[in-house]
């Protein structure tokens, strides 16, 4: 099983996103059976680690983000992954717009899914401390429950 986490800059949130997942599926035994990625639509940033403010943030958590590097999404990952969770509306339009008609994966919005209250994970890039801790809130929750669906699915 393999789940991709997509955002703009690959910089933020679904950095974030893919090392609390990481994090979760290890506390859960399932870190072997399932793979963990994230990606851009955007490639501005490509090869860089994640936003230090993402580190800091994550890190003070408990989520080494330090390994990761920026890259951007491409058509072939919707047949190399099974899962595909876009940020916010706007990602997942640019995905849809990349999607091939014969991609495996399923594409959806990852708080729709996975959170009851928010659609959409909000950009901390051009804000202050608090829109980083939002995103670590957000993620941690919805993660457990994505969590949840993948042993169901294993
Ligand atoms: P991300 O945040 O999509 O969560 O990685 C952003 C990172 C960079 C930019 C915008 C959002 N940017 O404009 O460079």
């Amino acid at each position: 099983m393999r789940v991709l986490f997509v955002c703009l800059g690959n910089i933020c949130r679904s950095p974030t996103a893919e090392g609390v997942l990481r994090h979760q599926l290890q506390a859960a035994g399932l870190a072997d059976q399932v793979e963990v990625a994230s990606a851009g639509t955007g490639d501005w940033h490509v090869g860089k680690q994640p936003d230090s403010r993402t580190r800091r943030a994550a890190l003070l958590r408990g989520y080494d983000l330090s390994a990761q590097r920026a890259q951007q999404v491409s058509r072939d990952d919707f047949n190399s992954y099974d899962l595909i969770l876009a940020m916010d509306k706007s990602n997942l339009r640019d995905l849809k717009a990349l999607q091939p008609s014969t991609g495996k994966a399923e594409l959806d919005l990852f708080l729709r899914r996975y959170d009851g209250a928010v659609e959409e994970m909000p950009d901390p890039y051009y804000g202050g401390e608090q829109g980083f801790e939002r995103v670590l809130d957000l993620v941690e929750a919805a993660c457990e429950r994505l969590v949840i669906e993948l042993k169901g699915r294993l």
